[in-house]
């Protein structure tokens, strides 16, 4: 099939590869030159496993090329893919700016029946907002249908995830145009959800707010787990083990960051509110995740006896393994607050750092993760990247001033890590 993707984003550069990977025919737009010469020559302009790989072998196989022209784009394509940024405006509403933007170059352009779809999350009803925007445009309603189809991959594994999705969801009013869809995606072999747009948009809000909410939820426990000396990891596995509850996104630790989590319960909690609903339980997860590092940070700072001229080593940057995104990660709010009361901060990451520095030029940052613990009060695991799971921790320990370790992902167990010589504490015992 003929798929043009407009953004190269996380979301679009992935689907995009991917679909050419399956024998699609497909075009990715952006505007920004400098991702466009990176993509032209196979390189990927996110940090992103396999991506590359899939980038070479599908320019080579003549299955995918990049434009900066809606236009071009338009034209080639039967299905479009809208998969620009909305990120959160001052009130966390989310930014449609860039959404209608293309929509508008998208109906200037359409010359033969096309599909629309919004894979961007968007708030409820932007179907309606996009449709109009292309009939503004001058273009015949029979010349297309929008169809919402939210996506789900997670960074990190998002090839994996779009290659093995637990559902595709395509919110369609149009039986064409969802039957255009379902076949697109039939190669992959998954469950589909038929459903009208609205539904399929607040099936990603949804979603992603649900995830974060169980998130809190175990970093709640977590809290009573400290004070009444439990373990929120057996907690979490004996609740976990409820085959109606499930096991996964109960990982207590420093909360929930990254450019989808935050960003789609700050939307659904202003959605909410637009249909004279509040939100109260989505609030209070919000809650939960905004004290979760500033309580581990008030532990340490307990145990230290206050931050000023310490030294305070970090491990790991990312906002999760296998990325190197940096928003809404908790490291920077624990640079934030440590500078604030005067610590000194070395810190290590297998490949966030440049993204880091550009806010945090004052943090010292190491190139080799052994030397992020020389001379440090206290080191703090904050992102369990798997290469620090075999760290020696001996070795770590070895050139510290004070052997404190602070783990803020139970990465490490209490009795390896005190058979280091370390002192322990860790979220949620
Ligand atoms: C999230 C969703 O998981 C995806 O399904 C969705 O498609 C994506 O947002 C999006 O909307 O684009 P992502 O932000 O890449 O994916 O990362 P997650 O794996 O969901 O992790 C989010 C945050 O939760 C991270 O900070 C992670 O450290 C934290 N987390 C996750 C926990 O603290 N505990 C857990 O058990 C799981």
């Amino acid at each position: 099939m003929k798929v043009t993707v407009v953004g190269t984003g996380y979301v679009g550069l992935v689907t995009g590869v991917v679909l050419a990977d399956m024998g699609n025919d497909v075009v990715c737009v952006d505007n920004d030159q400098e991702k466009l010469e990176k993509l032209r020559n196979g390189v990927s302009p996110i940090f992103e496993l396999g991506v590359d790989e899939l980038l070479r072998s599908t320019i080579a196989d003549g299955f995918f090329r990049v434009t900066d022209s809606i236009a071009e784009g338009t034209k080639h394509a039967d299905i479009v893919f809208i998969a620009v940024g909305t990120p959160p405006g001052p009130d966390g509403t989310p930014d449609v700016t860039a959404v209608k933007a293309v929509a508008k170059e998208i109906g200037r352009n359409i010359q033969h029946y096309t599909v629309v779809v919004n894979k961007s999350t968007v708030p409820v009803g932007t179907v309606d907002m996009v449709e109009e925007i292309l009939i503004g445009q001058g273009c015949p309603r029979e010349m297309f249908d929008v169809v919402s189809n939210p996506e789900f991959l997670r960074e990190g594994t998002a090839v994996w995830d779009t290659k093995n999705p637990d559902r595709v969801v395509i919110g369609s009013r149009s039986e064409q145009a969802a039957a255009k869809l379902a076949e697109l995606y039939a190669p992959l072999e998954k469950p589909t959800i038929f459903t009208d747009p609205y539904s399929a948009e607040l099936i990603k809000y949804a979603s992603n707010s649900f995830l974060a909410i169980k998130i809190s939820f175990i970093n709640a426990i977590s809290r009573i787990c400290e004070a009444r000396g439990a373990n929120v990891q057996d907690v979490a596995k004996g609740v976990g083990m409820d085959s109606r509850i499930g096991p996964k996104f109960l990982q207590a630790g420093l909360g929930w960051g990254g450019s989808c989590l935050p960003k789609d319960v700050a939307g659904l909690i202003k959605i909410a509110e637009g249909s004279d609903y509040d939100f109260a339980l989505l609030k209070a997860a919000d809650d939960i995740n905004q004290d979760q590092t500033q309580h581990f940070l008030r532990r340490m700072e307990k145990r230290l006896g206050g931050f000023t001229g310490k030294t305070v080593a970090l491990l790991g940057l990312a906002f999760k393994p296998n990325t190197d995104d940096i928003r809404d990660a908790k490291s920077l709010e624990m640079i934030e607050t440590l500078l604030s009361k005067g610590a000194k901060i070395r810190a290590y990451d297998p490949v966030a750092t440049e993204n880091v520095r550009e806010l945090w030029p004052q943090v010292d940052y190491v190139e080799h993760v052994y030397d992020v613990s020389d001379g440090a009060d206290a080191l703090v695991l904050v992102t369990e990247w798997n290469e620090f799971k075999s760290l020696d921790l001996s070795r770590l320990g070895a050139c510290m001033k004070q052997k404190v370790l602070f783990d803020g992902r139970r990465l490490y167990s209490k009795a390896n890590a005190e058979r280091a010589g370390f002192e322990h504490f860790t979220i949620g015992s």
